[in-house]
């Protein structure tokens, strides 16, 4: 169905702007990022545990550590890719159909998520050897 690989996924550098008030960066969707954002959500006081172990079907998302760091593992059934997150201007462009695991989150860390969706149950796929089948399809 999604024959999306890691190679569609990428770091972006966000548009910052910078002075002696420090730096603010801008994020707008269908501009800065190739959707419009729906939805935002953030991970915070995370603790040893990862997260994610789960894929989505059309969901197209920016994952962004505002604070902090966290590894970001990205895998399309055939090829993983690890990306580091750990600057707030890095964003991390995340393609539908990828199996995404994260974990080493810094204490304190915020890992925020926009998405070109509402919340959609029946968007995720949380069962890796169904997420094969999907991809293979
Ligand atoms: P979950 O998908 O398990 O988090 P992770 O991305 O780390 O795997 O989501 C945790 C809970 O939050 C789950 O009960 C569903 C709920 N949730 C929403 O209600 N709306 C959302 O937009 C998200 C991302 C999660």
């Amino acid at each position: 169905m999604q024959h999306t690989t890691v190679n569609d996924c990428k770091i972006i550098d966000i548009r910052k702007y910078t002075d002696n008030r420090g730096y603010l960066s801008v994020i707008e969707g269908g501009i800065d990022i190739p959707f419009e954002i729906k939805r935002i959500y953030y991970l915070y006081m995370v603790p040893e545990a990862a997260r994610g172990a789960h894929a989505h079907k059309e969901l197209q998302q920016l994952m962004i550590a505002t604070s902090g760091s966290v590894h970001v593992t990205l895998d399309d059934g055939t090829e993983k890719k690890t990306f580091v997150l750990d600057k707030p201007w890095k964003g991390l462009l995340v393609a539908p159909g990828m199996w995404r695991d994260l974990d080493n989150f810094a204490g304190g860390t915020v890992c925020m998520v926009l998405a070109s969706e509402k919340y959609e149950a029946e968007d995720y796929i949380r069962d890796y050897d169904e997420f094969l089948a999907y991809k293979n399809s």
